[in-house]
């Protein structure tokens, strides 16, 4: 799918005013400031009902006002908006009928990012990568939102439990419920890796290909496979219970990127690491797009300075095979130069304090 028209009322610093975006292919250019990365930021709110930059909601609401809208027109026709008010009330329309459920919204879009701080998927904690692998789940799996807020609250219970000891009767409840619930998070992302391991093969061969052969993606869903979840917690009740927290379960599930054994971070250049985390993208993107039948919408925040010519050069190729609607933001058009097309079959914008004009090539 393709969103054709972009509205936002008081959101972040952009204007008000409605941008014609291309089906296809899209370009911001602008100063440090301007509002790409806002831009691209309030596409991926309507997908997701969160920001990729923070989770403070209140603080994409524009200075002084109550409230934002996100509204867009599909080129099929379809209108989805999304309203939050900075008391955390959200409303939610599809072709004009009220629905408060985001699940509903992303049945209509779907959007995925790369972004300077996508890095953060080889430096950061296991939290970066497991929020990765669950945006992905989000789109793919339709249970999986629910199950995993089922695991959070169980999460929440029996950690309670664990740190306040008066409460140690109720901990065999919380903990059967923790264990099943860790089982169900746990298949449905072992099927999920699976899927994303098949398609990132195709991307890196385009992207990386003297690489491919050698990267490996390894998981750890959190606990033991070998042993039962819940024979483990029996073994490790004691030192739960002086610790206060969960050691064990689905909250600990953690992936890993490696090539030839050792972690991609410490093996990859700069660029080479971009490069595998746009052939990550775009393997999740194709898997959405198998599963959902919805295209989603690519976003490439700041190409940035890290890909040399023939890096891009790739990257355009597999946007090409991609063939989603894409809207790439860069400070200046030197940096995007080899990704526009002869053919004049796309947009340029320029982003100027929260303005988005059109620029006639
Ligand atoms: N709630 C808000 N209300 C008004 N302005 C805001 C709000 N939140 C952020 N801003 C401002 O919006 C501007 C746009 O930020 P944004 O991150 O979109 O810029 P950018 O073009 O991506 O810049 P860069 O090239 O540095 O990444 C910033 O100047 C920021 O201070
Ligand atoms: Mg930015």
């Amino acid at each position: 799918m393709s969103v054709v028209e972009l509205q936002t009322v008081n959101f972040r610093n952009l204007d008000n005013s409605k941008t014609l975006l291309h089906p296809e292919l899209n370009f911001l250019i602008g100063d440090n400031g301007s509002g790409k990365s806002s831009i691209l930021e309030s596409l991926f709110y309507l997908a997701h009902g969160k920001s990729f930059r923070t989770s403070k909601s209140d603080s994409l609401i524009k200075n002084s006002f109550d409230d934002f809208i996100i509204s867009v027109k599909t080129k099929d026709d379809s209108q989805l908006g999304i309203q939050r008010s900075n008391s955390g009330d959200v409303k939610i329309k599809i072709n004009g009928v009220k629905t408060s459920k985001l699940s509903d919204l992303a049945k209509n879009i779907a959007v995925q990012i790369v972004t300077p701080e996508s890095f953060k998927l080889f430096s950061g904690g296991p939290k970066e990568r497991r929020k990765f692998v669950d945006l992905g789940l989000f789109h793919v799996e339709h249970c999986f939102s629910n199950e995993w807020k089922s695991f959070q609250k169980v999460y929440k219970h029996r950690n309670a439990c664990l740190r306040n000891k008066n409460n140690i009767d109720q901990i065999d409840y919380w903990t059967a419920e923790f264990c099943r619930l860790s089982e169900v998070i746990a298949s449905l992302r072992k099927t999920y890796v699976a899927r994303l391991t098949n398609e990132l093969i195709i991307w890196l061969s385009i992207m990386l290909p003297n690489l491919v052969d050698n990267i490996t993606l390894q998981y750890l869903q959190g606990w033991n496979s070998k042993k039962e979840l819940s024979d483990i917690l029996k073994e490790n009740r004691d030192r739960e219970i002086e610790k206060g927290y969960s050691i064990f379960g689905a909250h600990k599930f953690d992936i890993r990127f490696q090539i030839d054994k050792s972690s991609i971070e410490n093996t990859l250049s700069r660029g080479q690491q971009k490069l595998f985390l746009l052939a990550l993208t775009f393997a999740q993107s194709k898997l959405i797009e198998k599963v959902k039948r919805i295209k989603p919408i690519l976003l490439i925040d700041d190409i940035g300075a890290e890909l040399d010519h023939s890096s891009r050069n790739a990257m355009f190729q597999a946007t090409q095979l991609l063939n989603s609607q894409t809207i790439i933001s860069a400070i200046d058009r030197v940096a995007l130069e080899p990704l526009i097309p002869d053919d004049n079959n796309y947009n340029m914008f320029h982003v100027e304090h929260g303005q988005i004009n059109a620029m006639i090539e």
